[in-house]
């Protein structure tokens, strides 16, 4: 890409399509989600290649609870896998790990591999990758106003003082900007209880593409596509 000014600062990926991918090939579904983690490595590669500095990927929703238990069972399997096998690879990077979502519903074994992984990967400078695990973004925006209602109970803050920049600041995403582009990949168009309050200004991009066909020449096409979007933030350009 030419211009660096165009280049999105912090890029979010709702990475779709693993079970159809998996059907498809009459395999069974978690085949599709260990294909995936192929293409988070293909992601990961070209975003810190292309100088995006931040990467969130929607890996586990509040709702994904609710699938079948083998399915959730091999998905907290594949991410404790994925994390501590490739933690050495990404410390050597220069990847920052962080997490958002709410992880007390992990059990102990998975927050404490999530833990390791973010405490050894602190302070990498190439890019930070953000997995939303047990993210949604209802509850997060509920988990902060909670925070905020306490606090002015508390008698910290008054609640004429509640602004913006307050909320914002107890989202779990409060560490990091906004994300500039949103992919979510299969061709469904919709956000899904993600990044609703920080997507706000977010240019979009679906494409067709299963997430395990996810490659580096779509991410190009994600980033060409949003050098050419004019974004205006509700203004007159
Ligand atoms: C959505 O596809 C995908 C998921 C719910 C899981 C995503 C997880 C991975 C790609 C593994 C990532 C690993 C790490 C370490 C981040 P779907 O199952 O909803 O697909 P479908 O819509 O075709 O059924």
């Amino acid at each position: 890409m030419s211009d660096q000014k165009r280049i999105p600062q912090h890029v979010a990926i709702i990475m779709d399509g693993n079970g159809r991918w998996a059907e498809k090939r009459g395999k069974e579904r978690y085949e599709g989600h260990i294909a995936g983690v192929e293409s988070v490595r293909r992601a990961l590669r070209a975003a810190a290649n292309r100088g995006v500095k931040y990467l969130t990927l929607y890996a586990f929703s509040t709702e994904n609870w609710g699938r079948p238990a083998a399915e959730v069972d091999a998905l907290m399997e594949l991410f404790c896998r994925s994390i501590v096998n490739e933690t050495p690879e990404l410390l050597r990077q220069g990847v920052e790990i962080r997490m958002i979502g709410d992880r007390t519903r992990f059990s102990e074994k998975v927050q404490q591999h999530l833990a390791r992984a973010e405490e050894q990967t602190a302070g990498g400078k190439t890019l930070t990758l953000i997995l939303a695990l047990n993210y949604s973004s209802r509850d997060e925006i509920a988990r902060a106003v909670r925070e905020i209602a306490r606090r002015a109970a508390a008698g910290e803050l008054s609640p004429a003082e509640i602004s913006e920049q307050t909320i914002a600041a107890a989202l779990d995403t409060a560490p990091f900007p906004d994300p500039d582009l949103v992919i979510r990949t299969s061709g469904e168009q919709r956000l899904s209880n993600f990044l609703l309050w920080q997507a706000s200004y977010a240019e979009m991009w679906f494409p067709e593409v299963l997430w395990p066909d996810f490659s580096e020449q779509d991410f190009d096409r994600a980033l060409e596509e949003y050098a050419r979007r004019d974004r205006r933030f509700g203004l007159i350009k």
